[in-house]
């Protein structure tokens, strides 16, 4: 990491092998939810580099074409990390050199997903039991491909077997440019409290830039974890997905500046932003199914939002759906005015 000067504030600026990124905010890989739309509204948030879902690394190998839908990227989705999971190296290594070509700024591996499907075929966090086969699939990626590289990992298995520490320097040795962690166990799923501490020991034991994932649910959280953690990036996942405006807010903390909530007109301009991605980018069908789950989050708390959703969990088509928002935004802003 390294610092600019802004006036007479320290502004931090994040690096990955040779990617700079403006600044240290990034949003995390979400399986269902981190689609090219969703990670545009991000990135306008202030979030300066975010990830694809995982995506196997079997299906980019075979041509599958769903799999290689999740590479869909555009000239204002950058930089963008391609996260990749599967278990043996070689299809790992031929998958990260595959999504490298296609313009992937970073290459990510996934070695904490905890959920069963992936886990039993040994891919996401199950290598956490397997530091041989961590060993092979990095240095086996390294060599594939010359973007930047990094690991996403998880405090380990199980409480029996905290590796975090001992794994983190076996990526880092094996030629990774950053580690990201979420200090959960697998078998803790998104149970418990994210272990903070653990995110300063590993930054305490490697070279390569530290992300610190997990439980930061408003703004000052993040900046509490670089405080806590000495972490030199931060991921944001669920947080995000509520309230896009996090990004924007601790980057308003970082310059001095208050908190600040969007007002009503902000978040039907954001849904109505994220409308338009959506329509470009699927079939109608599809894309009102992902509004209908972005709408969940995004109304949550408002007035009458209750009766809101469930107008519109039965609506299939994208313009009604946006028909029903519509009228749901106009009488509240009357109402507040
Ligand atoms: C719905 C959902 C999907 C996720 N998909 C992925 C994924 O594809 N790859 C990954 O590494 N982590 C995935 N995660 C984990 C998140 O990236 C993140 O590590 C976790 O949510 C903790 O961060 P948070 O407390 O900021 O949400 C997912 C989490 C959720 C809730």
């Amino acid at each position: 990491m390294f610092f600019s000067r802004n006036s007479d504030r320290i502004i931090y600026i994040m690096q990955i092998g040779n990617l700079k990124l403006e600044n240290r905010l990034i949003m995390a890989p979400m399986a269902g939810i981190t689609n090219m739309p969703f990670r545009i509204i991000m990135r306008g948030m202030g979030a300066s580099l975010a990830f694809t879902e995982m995506v196997s690394a079997m299906g980019l190998t075979l041509k599958a074409k769903k799999t290689w839908q999740y590479l869909k990227s555009g000239s204002n989705d950058m930089p963008l990390a391609v996260q990749i999971f599967g278990s043996r190296p070689d299809v790992i290594a031929s998958a990260a050199g595959m999504a490298a070509q296609t313009g992937a700024d970073i290459i990510d591996i996934n070695m904490g997903c905890p959920v069963k499907k992936v886990t039993k075929t040994g891919a996401g966090a199950s290598l956490l039991k397997d530091f041989k086969r961590v060993e092979k699939i990095v240095s086996s990626v390294r060599v594939a491909c010359h973007v930047p590289l990094s690991v996403k990992i998880r405090a380990g298995w199980s409480p029996e077997k905290p590796v975090a520490c001992e794994i983190a320097r076996v990526i880092e040795d094996c030629g990774a440019d950053a580690l990201t962690v979420h200090p959960r166990f697998a078998t803790q799923g998104y149970s418990d409290k994210a272990d903070w501490a653990l995110i300063g020991k590993v930054k305490a034991r490697v070279k390569i830039p530290v992300i610190g994932n997990g439980d930061i649910l408003g703004p000052w959280d993040a900046l509490n974890m670089i405080r806590q953690t000495g972490c030199d990036g931060v991921m944001i996942g669920r947080a995000a997905v509520r309230n896009p405006w996090i990004f924007r807010n601790i980057l308003r903390l970082e310059k001095g500046l208050p908190v600040r909530e969007p007002e009503l007109p902000e978040l039907r301009s954001l849904i109505i932003e994220h409308y338009n991605l959506l329509s470009d980018s699927a079939n109608e069908y599809r894309a009102a199914l992902r509004m209908r789950g972005h709408l969940l989050h995004y109304t949550k708390g408002l007035p009458h939002s209750s009766r809101f959703r469930e107008k519109f969990t039965k609506i299939q088509d994208f313009k009604t759906l946006m028909e029903v928002v519509d009228r749901y935004f106009t009488v509240l802003e009357e109402k507040r005015s």
